[in-house]
């Protein structure tokens, strides 16, 4: 799913990964709250910018190591000489990139930010735990809920609001990997289920083997490295669309990929590579209900609302298999559970297990490859240690098609599984959302982890 994107910010500097100081880095604060059958207890959670979006310079000044999508030779001939040549500095979170808390536990993301460098698109934070923000806040999110609010009302079609949960390591890759002297701190060490080549370091070395420039993208590229590991999506929404999907990996915690094989790059490899690039996902409108998400339906995209998943386990403990997913919805005071399947072959429940995702991916003629990397149990396992990620963007690959739209572009729209959402497919080309949208914005508030319905009230 994810994309990354800036422009350089030029302000401070940490280095290389080594660490820059020209900007000082204060992470903006969002605290959540821990809940128990007996009650919540606030945590003094903050939020911290990837590294892939901060200025890269060298150590010694304020020469640019990465400009646009290219690096400079001399700084960076190889991945770990550039990692030791090279800063990633302190980020102006409003100013440079449109980050703010609007209120208390609140975080609001500004999709075009206009500032001294030009333009700023989309953003990625992660979620740092209480104390110095040097550890994200790990989540062990079996036998679990996860509650958080959205308003997703100016966020058109195209565009996605993301939350969701990657099993990435607590500091960063600081400690395991000498190169990375930024750690978590600085947004280092992301990684997710379509193992990324767009990072600019991944275990401490920068990717600058066989970089190559997007051709439709500015300030991205791809190296041959790529960065894996499971993801949950809680949340890949916008207006008109949404859905929620595992994606679990063979390998566990963040990995480097080295090769197209294992990193799934290009049709040939897609399901070939450490993780499942698909996923399981459960979209109300691809699963026959077009009545139940966006504006003035079941759940009306025009007003905030909450959003609960539950992780249940086979035991009913929190180390137990994971065996099902459930979606629930809260607004103005009502719980609406999630909308039923209603497609041919797919038995009419409201949830993720494996039986839906064996007979969804049949219906739908899809690859199981959910399953080859396995399923809701090895998604389980990761989800004992995720990171939390929220972000916005658009989609330089395929518009936001796969979400929104009618995907493949190439299969009839009345295909099983091919209708996603009512969006028009041009809607999400880049250039046409970002200056037809700059002002689009997604605000995130209210996040809740607790024991079973702990977290929000029916009534
Ligand atoms: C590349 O970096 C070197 C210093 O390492 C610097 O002298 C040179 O001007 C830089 N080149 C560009 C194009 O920025
Ligand atoms: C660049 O690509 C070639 C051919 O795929 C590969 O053999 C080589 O190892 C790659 N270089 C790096 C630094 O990964
Ligand atoms: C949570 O609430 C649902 C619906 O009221 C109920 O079926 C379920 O048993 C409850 N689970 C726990 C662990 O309390």
């Amino acid at each position: 799913m994810l994309r990354t994107f800036s422009t350089l910010a030029f302000a401070a500097a940490v280095y290389g990964q080594q660490v820059g100081t020209l900007t000082a880095e204060k992470h903006p604060s969002m605290a959540i709250q821990a809940c128990t059958a007996s009650g919540c207890t606030k945590e003094d959670t903050a939020v911290v910018l990837d590294a892939n979006w901060r200025w890269t310079h060298v150590t010694s000044g304020y020469t640019n190591c990465y400009d646009g999508n290219k690096w400079n030779a001399t700084a960076c001939p190889d991945g770990k000489t550039c990692a030791a040549n090279c800063a990633i500095d302190g980020a102006d979170y409003e100013k440079t990139y449109g980050i703010t808390t609007p209120s208390d536990g609140a975080l609001k993301l500004q999709f075009v930010t206009k500032n001294q460098d030009g333009a700023n698109v989309g953003s990625r934070v992660y979620l740092t735990a209480a104390g110095d923000g040097s550890k994200y806040r790990l989540f062990n999110l079996l036998n679990k809920e996860f509650t958080f609010d959205v308003d997703v009302s100016n966020l058109p079609c195209g565009l996605n609001g993301a939350v969701y949960f990657s099993e990435m390591l607590e500091d960063g890759g600081l400690s395991a990997y000498p190169g990375n002297k930024a750690g978590a701190k600085y947004g280092t060490g992301y990684c997710d289920s379509q193992c990324p080549r767009d990072i600019k370091f991944i275990n401490g070395e920068a990717n600058v083997g066989n970089w190559s420039g997007s051709s439709s993208d500015a300030n991205s590229g791809a190296g041959s490295y790529g960065s894996c590991c499971a993801e949950m999506d809680i949340w890949e929404a916008n207006l008109d669309a949404t859905a929620y999907t595992p994606h679990p990996c063979k390998v566990s915690k963040q990995t480097r990929c080295e090769n197209d094989a294992d990193c799934g790059a290009g049709d040939a490899n897609r399901h070939s590579g450490f993780c499942d690039p698909d996923g399981c996902d459960f979209n109300s409108f691809r699963m026959g209900n077009t009545e139940f998400y966006g504006t003035g339906k079941t759940v009306d995209t025009s007003k905030p609302f909450t959003i609960v998943t539950q992780f249940i386990t086979a035991d009913g403990t929190d180390s137990g298999a994971l065996v099902q997913i459930n979606r629930f919805y809260v607004q103005g005071g009502t719980v609406i559970p999630n909308s039923q399947s209603a497609v041919t072959g797919v038995d009419p429940v409201n949830h993720i297990s494996d039986d839906f995702c064996q007979q969804q991916k049949k219906a739908f003629s899809d690859n199981n490859y959910f399953s080859t990397v396995g399923g809701l149990t090895g998604m389980g396992k990761s989800l004992e240690n995720m990171v939390l990620v929220l972000s916005v963007w658009d989609d330089h690959a395929v518009s936001m098609n796969w979400l929104d739209s009618n995907y493949p572009t190439t299969s009839p729209a009345t295909s099983p599984g091919v209708a996603r959402g009512r969006c028009d497919p041009a809607a999400g080309e880049p250039k046409t959302v970002e200056s037809a949208h700059p002002d689009a914005s997604v605000i995130y508030s209210n996040i809740k982890i607790g024991s079973l319905n702990s977290t929000f009230k029916a009534q």
